[in-house]
């Protein structure tokens, strides 16, 4: 029996070395972490369970039957972040490269199923050299099976990708179908062709840094949602992140325990309006002091900075935030900020997480590049995300809200629940310059009498009042009491039931 127990223990430990030694002291010197001390770092001590160790490749082709990989090049399993269920998978590049073989996708497969048939999300971790080279098509297919799965998880359980090396080729698909990846700096990259070809194809010379490294896709393609500098950090904040997230489709998020008062008054709130209407202010300063202690967990930061997404807590429960950023192209609408904030809008109701939009918006933005971009499909994607969203939506107008943009921002008119104003807030069609121009063109040679009319307009439009007296606006709010606002209106939404008419499924304008 002793021996049977040291067989074990001994196969087990030539499972948990990888590729060698040398091979991981080459991860190391790379700045990168193993496989199995990413997972370590991810989950609570103690709390992994280990699936497949002892799986081999089944490859027979270019002398692989000599290649004994146990695990094959893939560590699976299931463990605990702050004591909540997740499955994760981690590439273990020491082991051919962390290519994808059959039995590696067969792998990763198994917990994607359990993760969807028992309720937790996925976290993968991917550092590979894509297909197996030496398994061809049996690769591909491999490859074909996980992004089935990834379609059928998604809106099912959160799906998290974290980038810690390379990702190339078709292998991009899978990340790409998942909620939220996140990148570390230096030492990943994802392209769907590589510098190589790209220089044959197109005479472009790039490095795979400068093509698909973090910077890339954090700031230019909005491919990744966040970047970090090292393993360590990057699993840090996906910790955090899961702190926020519901385990699947039919929990509500977890409720935290929390040390600040829901009816904390922020005075300063009452001046962070400036008197010149042409004067930015951070509308991140708003967030921060309507979150429970603060705490805001940004996603793509970097990109589309005009709007701001992300997660933040009232009394303890998770809350979606969209927040048009005054301080980046004055705030307004443009394709980037609505793919951006329609993704994320889609992300909360898919995970029954209430939406907090702050609206200061002068419109979209014009511009032939703009309308040559498709910015009419892709505006399109928030309206229609704000409309079919039926989690409970708290909208509060700081400053100004023109337009189109107006009803975009999860108004009354897209079944907001609470729609909140402060006193300085001004919703019209436009703003009562353009309105004059066009109201008066035949004044347009008389500035004081122009004047007098932008003075009218103002007068008349460049409030909530109007917008309040129709109940567009439920209520014009002190912004000293927004946190106590707005974690009231949420409270009073916990019980919400909406349902949208039977359908397969939408058609969102993609
Ligand atoms: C088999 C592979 C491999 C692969 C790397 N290795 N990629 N084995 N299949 N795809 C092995 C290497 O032979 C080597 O084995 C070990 O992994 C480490 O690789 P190195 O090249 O030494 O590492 P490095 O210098 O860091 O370069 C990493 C790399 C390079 C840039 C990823 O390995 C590379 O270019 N690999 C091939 C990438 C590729 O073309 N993949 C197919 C893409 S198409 P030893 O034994 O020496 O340690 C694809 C399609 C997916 O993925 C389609 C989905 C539908």
């Amino acid at each position: 029996m002793k021996d049977i127990l040291q067989e074990l223990e001994e196969r087990r430990a030539v499972a948990r070395a990888g590729g060698g030694a040398a091979r991981v002291a080459a991860q190391h010197a790379k700045g990168k972490l193993t496989a199995r001390e990413r997972i370590e770092l991810l989950l609570d001590e103690g709390s992994f369970e280990e699936f497949d160790m002892f799986v081999q490749h089944r490859c027979t082709d270019f002398g692989m039957e000599a290649t004994r990989t146990p695990g094959d090049g893939v560590v699976t399993g299931w463990g605990t972040v702050n004591g909540r269920m997740v499955y994760v998978f981690a590439q273990d590049f020491t082991v051919l490269g962390g290519s994808v073989s059959e039995t590696h996708g067969a792998k990763i497969c198994k917990i994607m199923d359990m993760a969807i048939q028992n309720g937790a999300p996925v976290i993968g971790i991917n550092d590979s050299g894509g297909a197996r080279i030496q398994e061809g098509v049996s690769s591909l297919a491999a490859y074909g099976e996980v992004f089935q799965r990834n379609v059928l998880a998604s809106g099912v359980v959160p799906q998290i990708s974290l980038i810690m090396g390379p990702c190339a080729g078709g292998a991009v698909y899978s990340p790409a179908m998942t909620d939220f990846i996140f990148m570390v700096k230096d030492s990943s990259y994802m392209f769907v062709t590589g510098p190589d070809v790209v220089k044959t194809v197109t005479n472009e010379q790039v490095t795979a840094e400068e093509l698909g490294g973090a910077s890339t896709h954090t700031k230019k393609s909005s491919v990744a949602d966040g970047a970090f500098e090292n393993d360590v950090e990057a699993i840090a904040e996906i910790r955090r992140l899961i702190d926020f997230l519901p385990l699947n489709n039919r929990e509500k998020a977890p409720v935290r325990p929390f040390f600040d008062d829901p009816a904390r008054v922020e005075a300063s709130l009452d001046t962070l309006v400036p008197d010149n209407p042409n004067q930015p202010y951070d509308m991140k300063e708003l967030i921060l002091k309507v979150a429970d202690e603060g705490d805001f967990f940004e996603i793509q930061k970097d990109y589309a900075a005009n709007i701001i997404t992300g997660f933040i807590r009232l009394e303890g429960q998770t809350v979606g935030v969209v927040a048009n950023q005054p301080m980046v192209l004055a705030g307004c609408l443009d394709i980037d900020s609505s793919r951006k904030a329609a993704r994320f809008v889609r992300f909360c109701d898919a995970f029954e997480i209430p939406i907090l939009t702050l609206v200061d918006v002068p419109g979209f933005l014009p511009g032939v590049s703009q309308e040559y971009g498709g910015v009419i499909k892709h505006g399109a994607k928030l309206l229609f995300a704000y409309a079919e969203a039926t989690v409970p939506k708290v909208t509060v107008l700081t400053r100004k809200t023109y337009g189109g943009a107006y009803v975009v921002m999860s108004s009354k008119h897209l079944r907001g629940d609470f729609n909140y104003a402060w006193p300085t807030a001004e919703v019209a069609v436009m703003g009562a310059k353009g309105a004059v121009e066009i109201l008066y063109r035949s004044e347009l040679g008389d500035k004081d009498k122009i004047a007098a009319r932008v003075k009218d307009y103002e007068d008349r439009f460049a409030n909530p009042f109007v917008a309040a007296e129709k109940g567009f606006i439920d209520e014009v709010i002190m912004p000293h009491s927004t946190r106590r606002r707005v974690a009231r209106a949420f409270a009073s939404l916990r019980t919400k039931k909406q349902a949208n008419p039977w359908k397969k499924h939408d058609n969102i304008p993609l």
